[in-house]
């Protein structure tokens, strides 16, 4: 039985009207089944409120967002602090997305600090981790990732690594149709949940939710899921429809079962 829970996030990315927000929050909220699978909806900024309202009385359904700034407040325009997030309804916010990396250039450094941030707002960080093909083509993508997770995490003293979740993202497998292979997924995890025994213990390890996203879709959530290392998905493309995210809560539901 594991210690963990098994976690199915959607990060809608920036898709998604006002409009169109509501109404595929609306159409996951009518068909979500009561379960185990902790569910987390991260609409854009824009789409919080609204998002919370909808999803308030749902026990296994939380509000998490894309980003966060890593200062308590100040003179940062077009940006949102943890603080707003929180009094929006979040419980969660995504840090280290590699397309903040790549896009946004943020640094290790810069999430360390968003980590602190969120944390010491009442936030649970989803951290994200992942490497770039040429990487993976190399061979060297356990020490890439295993830096990333201890430059943005390591920090953290134990109380506070619990309340994180990790997500492995393979760069090449996001919105590519790619997915990882259940083996290559759950090497990764393996790798990550190694290295958290390490720096902390055993028990603290077994207690972390690393999730897998890339090409996550009802096709292939069952035989990822079922790794046991693998706990759940960060879902991109396939949370925009709410059948293929139902589709794979269920087999998060499933693999519990078992
Ligand atoms: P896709 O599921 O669209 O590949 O996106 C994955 C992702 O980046 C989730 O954060």
């Amino acid at each position: 039985m594991k210690k963990r829970a098994n976690i199915v996030a959607g990060n809608w990315k920036m898709n998604k009207d006002y409009q169109q927000g509501r109404d595929l929050t609306l159409e996951i909220v009518n068909k979500l089944q009561p379960s185990e699978t902790v569910v987390i909806l991260c609409p854009p900024f824009t789409h919080l409120q609204n998002t919370h309202t909808a999803i308030n009385d749902i026990s296994n359904l939380h509000l998490g967002a894309q980003n966060c700034h890593q200062e308590e407040s100040g003179a940062y325009t077009g940006e949102i602090s943890t603080g707003m997030l929180k009094s929006c309804g979040c419980d969660f916010v995504i840090i280290g997305h590699s397309e903040r990396r790549e896009f946004f250039s943020e640094s290790d450094e810069l999430l360390a600090r968003k980590v602190d941030r969120a944390l010491a707002t009442g936030l649970r960080p989803i951290f994200c981790c992942g490497e770039p093909l040429p990487i993976r083509e190399k061979g060297t993508h356990a020490a890439h990732v295993s830096e990333q997770v201890k430059n943005g995490l390591f920090h953290l003293p134990e109380e506070q690594m619990k309340e994180v979740v990790i997500a492995y993202e393979p760069i090449w497998a996001i919105g590519t149709g790619k997915t990882a292979s259940p083996e290559q997924a759950q090497e990764m995890h393996q790798v990550i949940r190694s290295l958290l025994a390490k720096q902390y213990s055993e028990a603290l390890a077994e207690r972390i939710s690393i999730l897998y996203g890339g090409s996550v879709k009802p096709a292939n959530a069952a035989e990822l899921f079922a790794k046991p290392d693998v706990d759940g998905g960060l879902v991109g493309g396939a949370s925009l429809k709410a059948d293929d995210f139902i589709g794979i809560i269920n087999h998060s539901n499933e693999a519990l079962a078992k």
